[in-house]
Parts: structure tokens; sequence; C-alpha cells
């Protein structure tokens, strides 16, 4: 039995629609120490007995700092028109202020450059969750005084590399940083406060606005934008209790997000909801949120179904769960493409990252990854399907290029579609990349048979 989903005509994406990879500094680079880097908030957070699962940390990960080259030859090997990294901002600015790290620079320099020789377009975030730890010393996120900060390492990187990079995207995920990292605290810097969390998403959606308007107010070239986690969030039944707190998850985790960025506000449900935890927001604060952006980067996963008394046992589902315990549930990125095109007007709009972790067994040289493979071959059906009903959709990237440090999971879940050997730091093509690689074939050759029909000489 063929485990894809056919691949009907309709799934031919328009020619300029972006395909990529996704990775982030601190879980693959390593060299957490090497010339210069200053340690992050994710350094000294897998130092705490019980934060990490398998109680690794990122010193080696895949040891990209001096595998760069190679991996880069892998992303070009898939055909793949974009890469999706992150700057390790201690690894160019140990204490994130004051003085900057040339070696650290220099690193980027040459892999933007090493992507550009291959032609491969550098999609650059700035803020892959690892702030310096010095700046949490601070007060972190938490403190306003980091907005500015940010700023100003935004401004070095835009001085540095924007001539080269594609886009920019200023933060990933701030409701991971805000809720996971503050309130929840299973994440850096491991703060369990939701008034904190709520005030370090303020900074986080302010510091992005005012990065917007230094980057182009020195002339940036880049496209600039935020990568955000959403997913579709429904009531487990049709009960009040459980609608109401479906609104208010979503209040919390989706419109907290998009009414300040699209509607120059925050949602008046959610702020009544947090009383006393609502953020401090100062006069003028909205409007540099709401700072126009020439795209928007989505992170989709699964869907979210919630019930008032807590729990929803993910498995009633029926459907195939990954090993993260999340549910596969393509169809949900269709419904909540088509819901953020109906609730606010979007810039063109990007899948950042999507992808699953499965137990995945190398055996001679292959590993076959069905699962996976049609996890992602039907994401790309099911962003075709919102293409096809108006969604200005412009790209797609998987995550992950490589099995990598998967934060409070360490290196016990897998999401690349390349496998790392992690003693010999072998890496090897999944059969899932393998598929991708044959599908942006046919996804090329589909693009330039029209062009070819355009180049017919008049009247032949
Ligand atoms: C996202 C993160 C990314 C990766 C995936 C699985 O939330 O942005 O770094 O960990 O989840």
């Amino acid at each position: 039995m063929n485990p894809f989903p056919p691949f009907h005509p309709a799934h031919v994406f328009p020619p300029d629609f972006v395909w990529g990879v996704a990775t982030s500094a601190f879980q693959i680079e390593g060299g957490a120490t090497l010339d210069g880097k200053g340690p992050s908030i994710w350094d000294n957070f897998c130092r705490v007995p019980g934060a990490i699962a398998d109680g690794s940390n990122g010193d080696t990960a895949c040891d990209h700092v001096h595998r760069w080259a190679h991996d880069l030859d892998i992303v070009k090997d898939l055909g793949v028109d974009a890469y999706r990294f992150s700057v390790s901002w201690p690894r160019v600015q140990p204490d994130g202020m004051g003085e900057w790290n040339g070696k650290g620079l220099d690193f980027y320099e040459r892999l933007v450059d090493g992507m550009v020789a291959r032609g491969i377009q550098p999609y650059l975030t700035l803020n892959h969750w690892d702030l310096p730890a010095a700046l949490q010393a601070r007060g972190g996120w938490a403190a306003r005084d980091t907005v500015h900060r940010f700023v100003d390492y935004a401004r070095q990187i835009g001085r540095r590399l924007g001539d080269r990079v594609a886009t920019i995207t200023t933060h990933n995920e701030p409701w991971v940083i805000a809720t996971l990292g503050h309130e929840q605290g299973c994440f850096a810097p491991g703060i369990q406060s939701r008034a904190t969390a709520m005030q370090v998403s303020h900074h986080l959606m302010l510091s992005h606005g005012l990065a917007l308007q230094a980057l182009r107010a020195q002339g940036c070239k880049s496209r600039l934008g935020i990568v955000l986690n959403l997913s579709p969030i429904g009531p487990a039944t049709d009960s009040p209790e459980d609608v109401a707190q479906a609104r208010l998850d979503d209040g919390r985790s989706v419109r907290w997000y998009m009414d300040p960025l699209f509607k120059g506000d925050y949602p008046a449900d959610v702020i009544e909801h947090l009383g006393p935890d609502a953020p401090r927001i100062e006069p003028g604060d909205l409007a540099h949120i709401a700072t126009p952006m020439d795209f928007l980067g989505l992170n989709y996963y699964t869907r979210s179904v919630v019930s008032a008394s807590g729990g929803w046992d993910v498995k009633a589902s029926g459907n195939r769960i990954t090993e993260m315990g999340w549910e596969v549930y393509p169809e949900g990125l269709t419904e909540l493409l088509l819901r953020m095109h109906r609730d606010w007007t979007l810039p063109p709009l990007y899948v950042k990252e999507n992808g699953a972790a499965f137990k995945d067994e190398l055996v001679e040289g292959r590993v076959h990854d069905v699962e996976r493979t049609d996890y992602i071959a039907r994401h790309i059906a099911a962003v075709g399907d919102a293409l096809a009903q108006g969604v200005p959709m412009a790209g797609y990237m998987v995550w992950s290029l490589l099995d990598n440090f998967e934060w409070a999971s360490g290196y016990e879940k897998r999401f690349g579609i390349v496998h790392v050997d992690y003693a010999t730091q072998r890496r090897t093509l999944k059969d899932s990349a393998l598929w991708y690689r044959d599908f942006l074939q046919l996804q090329k050759a589909a693009r330039r048979a029209p062009a070819a029909a355009h180049d017919e000489p008049a009247g032949s």
C-alpha cells in the first residue's frame, strides 16, 4: 500500500513558492564556549538537575560549528530554495550588551556566504530562545531594558548580514518563551509566574516592532517578520465550560499575538481574565508592535483540544500520535490558515516549521521513516488546500534538517529528515529527505513547464 497521499496536480505550487528546511543555533551548533561565545539561558538551564529528560546539553549537539559546510552541502543536495537558521546572540555578543565578538560574527558571515555560494536563500532568525545569560542576570525578557539590547543586536546583525539574507525573523515563538519559559517553567529560564510571563510576552512583541523600525531605518534590504506557533483550539465537548475554555486558550495563545500585530491591541477578554497579571504597557507600545511586516511565519505541529476539567485524551482522536505525544492532524493546518486569513489582514505567510518526531531505526545506511514522510506529505497538501482557497501562502519549511537537541526532551526525540549519529556525527538522509528531494524535483519540473511554453516563438 502506498502510504502517501497521491499528489494531484492541484498541488502544483506557484513558481515563486519557497521550499526550505529549518534548524536553530542552540539545537545544532555546539561550540558552547568556542571562540569567546558567552553562555545562554539554555546553557544554564541544561545544568539544572532534572530539567532535560536525558540529562544532556547543547555543548556539542550536531557540532554544526565545525561541520557547517558539509551541512550546507546536504541542504543544497535536497534542492530546497531556502535554509532557515538562527544566530546565537551570545556567540556574537557574549554579554548581550557591549563588546561584539568578531569571531562569532565571522562564523555567521561564512555561513551566509556558504549559502549564497550554493544558491540557497538565507532565512535568518535573531532569537530562537538562547538569550545571553548575562542579560537574564539583569532581569531577562521581564526587564524593559532587554528590549533595547535586542534592538541593538538586531541592528548589528542587519549591518553585517542584511545585504545577503532574504528574510530576518525577530523572534521564534514568543508564546513558548513567555509561557513555557516563564509561566510553566519547563523551558529556560525556568520561571513560574504568570505575571512575569505576560510582561515577557509584551517585551518580546515590543522589541519585535522596534527592531523592524531600526532595521528599516538603516536601509536593511531583508524582508522582516516574526514566527508564531499557532494551533486551532477547539472544545472537547459542546458544554459551555469547554467552549469558554477553548475561547480563553485561543485568546491567550493565538489572539494575544495576532491582535497586537494586526489590530494594534491586545484582546480585551484576555486582559480582563488576567486581572493584575496583565502586562504594563507604556503609551506608544502598541503602535510599535503593529509596525507592518513583510511576512508572517507560522509553526504548526498539531491541533489543541481542551476541556474545562483539564485533560483530553489525545488517543481518543483515533489519529496517529507522534513521539512527542502530538496528534497528527493536517486538516488543522488548513483550518488554521483559513481562519487566520479570515480574521486578520495577512502579509505573505510562510509555514516556517512543520515536522514530526518518530522512533527511527538506522539499518544498513537507511532510515525508513514512513510515518514522518507521510506527515510531511499530508501537511504540504494541507498548505496546498489553503492556497487554493485564497490564503496568501508563500513558502513551507520542514522542521528539521537534522536530528538535534529537542530542548527539554534532549536528544531522545528525533525531528530530522537527516539522521545524526551523535557518537560519530555521521549524517544519513532518511527516506523522508529522499522523498522531499524527489517532491521538490517534481515541483521544479512543473515550474519549468509553463515557462517553456511561454518561451515558444510566436506563430510556431
Ligand atoms: C518548535 C521549536 C523548534 C523545535 C520544534 C519541535 O516549538 O521552534 O525549535 O523544537 O518545536
